[in-house]
């Protein structure tokens, strides 16, 4: 079955986490988050998806502005680092998340070629219409999707029924794009074709399921529809 949408995770995936902590210690008199941050930005993130799968998995939701909060107090905490207005600020900077910077090219490709595109993702409402509108990329969605509507977060199957309940798709003709390699593996176990964006190089997560295609960044992407 051909693809007719294209579904992206927002955070790691079409917006880099690291660059809230990045940017921070590249500011005028931050010598201690200059001295830690990519310590701090792992933390951060490590500590914020254990929340979700822990809140998940206690059915104790909460919305992931809450788990990223969380997440930051950890790391600040085990950076030595507690400090409010420094909290306010990466939270601030989270809010904004630069984009990679082939995801305005590849969505636009993906659009061109008559695509459905979408987010689907653990973000609240509010996060992700702060990050799409600063990065400038609404006009090339056809929805933001959030766990919001429907209480869990990923990898939830009730998550990725989201996808099939908006655009009316079977799960095989929705190619799926995570960052996370738990994401793809579990959106592959869904159904979904799967594309795993590992940038880092990391080790294929042992889970249920494994992703159709693994890339390095994003820009290949539309060579999958
Ligand atoms: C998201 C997180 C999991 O955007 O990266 O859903």
């Amino acid at each position: 079955m051909p693809i007719t949408t294209c579904v992206f995770d927002a955070y790691g995936t079409l917006f880099d986490v690291t660059a809230a902590a990045r940017a921070a210690a590249a500011e005028p008199g931050r010598g201690a988050l200059a001295a830690h941050w990519p310590q701090i930005a792992r933390d951060w993130r490590l500590k914020q998806l254990e929340y979700s799968w822990l809140r998940a998995v206690a059915g104790r939701h909460v919305d992931f502005w809450q788990v990223t909060g969380d997440g930051l107090d950890w790391a600040l905490e085990a950076a030595g680092l507690q400090d409010a207005e420094l909290r306010e600020r990466l939270l601030a900077l989270y809010r904004e998340l630069a984009p990679y910077p082939e995801v305005a090219e590849m969505l636009g490709a993906l659009k061109a070629a008559g695509k459905a595109t979408a987010i689907l993702s653990n973000g609240s409402r509010e996060m992700l219409d702060a990050a799409v509108e600063s990065a400038g990329i609404g006009g090339l969605l056809d929805a933001v999707l959030s766990v919001d509507e429907v209480g869990i977060f990923k990898p939830a199957d009730a998550v990725y029924d989201m996808v099939g309940a908006r655009f009316g798709t079977a799960p095989e003709e929705v190619l799926f794009v995570s960052s996370n390699g738990w994401d793809a593996a579990a959106a592959a176990g869904y159904g979904f074709r799967t594309v795993w964006v590992n940038r880092a190089g990391a080790p294929m997560d042992r889970l249920w399921a494994r992703p159709d295609h693994i890339v390095a960044n994003l820009t290949s992407v539309p060579e999958f529809v």
